[in-house]
């Protein structure tokens, strides 16, 4: 069994997917372990996203992420680092496949739906800035 931190970013929230995430997640059998709503500061954005912070697309990710509302989850199974990616589908929402919620439901890069987690690494870090121990089932 593996932990991962998936969240729906601002977009998602706006257009009302948040359930359609979560229950494609549901779907494939991942358990939810761990949900808050929250608007995201500045300060938690350049932690989260510390590693891109030298990108030319970071600005405009920054500023993104901390337009609204956004759902941060824990979310547990076997491989479920793997899982949420390959549910979550390409980065790019035009070349992500038919079948995942990128290819599904987004167009824009900036505006991809979701986050997930790429490594246990990331896991570790990104859960522990979106939650403490007791708030994980
Ligand atoms: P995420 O971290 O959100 O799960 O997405 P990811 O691993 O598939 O992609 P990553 O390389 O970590 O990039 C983080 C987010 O930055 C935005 N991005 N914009 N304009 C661009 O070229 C560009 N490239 C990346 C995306 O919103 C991506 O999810
Ligand atoms: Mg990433």
């Amino acid at each position: 069994m593996s932990q991962t931190f998936v969240m729906v970013k601002p977009d998602g929230v706006r257009r009302g997917v948040v359930g359609e995430v979560i229950r494609r997640l549901e779907a494939k059998g991942l358990q939810l372990k761990a949900m808050k709503l929250i608007r995201i500061t500045p300060e938690l954005a350049a932690r989260h996203y510390e590693e891109h912070r030298d990108k030319p697309f970071y600005g405009e990710l920054i500023s993104f992420i901390t337009s609204g509302p956004s759902i941060p989850m824990v979310w547990e199974g076997r491989e479920a680092i793997q899982v949420a990616r390959t549910l979550m589908g390409a980065t790019d929402p035009i070349k992500a496949q038919p079948g995942t919620i990128r290819g599904d439901l987004a167009l824009a890069i900036t505006e991809n739906i979701v986050h997930g987690s790429d490594s246990v690494e990331s896991a570790e870090r990104e859960i522990a800035i979106y939650f403490s121990a007791e708030e994980i089932t």
